[in-house]
């Protein structure tokens, strides 16, 4: 017989807005629904609505203060952090989230938020002068960078009479969202995804290689996106400057010859592999054992082909894996793609062109289109590569894993 399903465990945090009434609430219907909650106050927050509500509401000690030891045994802000699926602050005033945004972990809430690996979501709710200023634009910014979720909030009257922007979601928005985060969580469940990234370093002599501009940022945001449903994730990245995201498998490599050597075990399992990786298609057919010196009259490299990884994943393919590879071209775009796609055997094809503006090698966003071996077509607009990933799991899934993407504000 399975075990039953532990429950969801989602952190409330409620920091001080007037909307912090509308958290307790929230905190009902999520216990209602099953989901188990534990929730923090700030300090302010705490002067709107009291800690005895949410415990009573929840069942778990509501702790504000930073040194508080609700938890046995455990240092609170790290248990909490470690222990949820999801991350709630409802609602996120300004003060959050300028802190959030700038590292300060002063109490419970803000030490906890930024100790935790689970999505983080924030309800904003603040007045319509405190929202539009350039300070909390720049934060929210900031944090959407840092790969923060985001319910919008919306125009309307605010507490301190006024009209505009600023008016947190409603509870029913809020709590629908919560849901659809915490059931796409699991919609990768049990699938084993393949994501290489970055460039490939083909070494000509001792302090010399041949490289790319990739970043590696789009294959990391692929990892991470699918982690973040519950995929079982192996990420092989060539040399980049970013960190690996956390709870999935890491396997540094440098040149072609060692990227392909570490795929080929994984792919063998893998139901999904993203070729995100922009590996160089030549390298040095000599690698000098000694600095090579300067030559008056120039000096012409001889190169020698590496090995193309996913066109050998392409002929070793297994009934129902799915291959997506990336192209990164200058011109001719699409025909270019499908070219590569159908010669490597892909099922899919993830076309960037690396001249427009905002996309392609060492930017934070992404413009593509997405083409399938049935002829689908399927157009990106420019969205962080974050965005650009998520939407690339949604349109390539595998059959095990089931869709339950939601149309947040981010
Ligand atoms: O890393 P970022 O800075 O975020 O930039 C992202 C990106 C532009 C690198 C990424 O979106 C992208 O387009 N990656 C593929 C780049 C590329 O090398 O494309 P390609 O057209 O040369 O290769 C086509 C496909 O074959 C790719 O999936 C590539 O991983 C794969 N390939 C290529 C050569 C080779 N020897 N082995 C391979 O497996």
């Amino acid at each position: 017989m399975n075990s039953p399903t532990p429950p969801k465990r989602v952190v409330l945090g409620v920091s001080a807005s007037i909307a912090a009434y509308k958290a307790a609430d929230l905190a009902s219907r999520l216990v209602k629904s099953g989901v188990e909650v534990f929730p923090i106050l700030t300090a302010d927050a705490a002067r709107f609505v009291q800690p005895a509500t949410f415990r009573a509401l929840t069942h778990h000690p509501c702790p504000i203060d930073i040194f508080e030891e609700p938890y046995p045994g455990e240092i609170a802000h790290i248990w909490l952090a470690r222990n949820c699926d999801l991350f709630a602050i409802v609602p996120a005033s300004m003060n959050v989230i300028a802190r959030l945004a700038n590292g300060l972990a002063e109490d419970m809430l803000t030490a906890a938020a930024m100790a935790c690996t689970a999505p983080i979501l924030l309800a904003p709710g603040m007045n319509t002068g405190m929202w539009n200023n350039p300070a909390t634009q720049a934060n929210l910014t900031k944090l959407r960078d840092y790969g923060y979720y985001f319910i919008e909030p919306t125009s309307g009257r605010l507490a301190c009479r006024t009209e505009g922007v600023g008016r947190m979601a409603d509870v029913e928005t809020i709590f629908n969202a919560i849901h659809e985060m915490l059931a796409r969580q699991d919609s990768w469940r049990g699938v084993k995804v393949l994501v290489t990234a970055g460039p490939t370093r083909e070494p000509l002599d001792p302090v010399r290689y041949l490289s790319n501009r990739s970043s590696g940022k789009m294959g990391y945001a692929l990892a991470e996106a699918a982690r973040l449903r519950g995929a079982d994730v192996t990420l092989i990245s060539g040399p980049t400057a970013i960190a690996p995201p956390g709870g999935i498998k890491f396997v540094r490599v440098e040149t072609a010859a060692e990227m392909r050597d570490a795929v080929l075990p994984y792919a063998a399992s893998a139901d999904i592999v993203f070729a995100a990786a922009a590996v160089a298609d030549y390298r040095p057919s000599e690698i000098a054992a000694q600095k090579i010196k300067k030559s008056p009259g120039g000096s012409a490299l001889a190169l020698s082909p590496n090995d193309d990884i996913l066109a050998l994943l392409g002929t070793q393919k297994r009934p129902g894996q799915v291959l997506v590879g990336f192209a990164a071209e200058t011109e001719n775009l699409l025909v270019s793609a499908r070219r590569k796609r159908d010669s490597k055997r892909l099922d899919w094809i993830v076309a960037n062109d690396v001249t427009a503006e905002g996309a392609g090698f060492d930017v934070d966003t992404n413009i593509v289109t997405v083409l399938g071996k049935d002829g689908e077509e399927i157009s990106l607009p420019l969205r962080t590569k974050r965005e650009v990933a998520e939407q690339i799991l949604e349109i390539v899934r595998p059959t095990q894993a089931h869709s339950s993407m939601s149309n947040l504000g981010r």
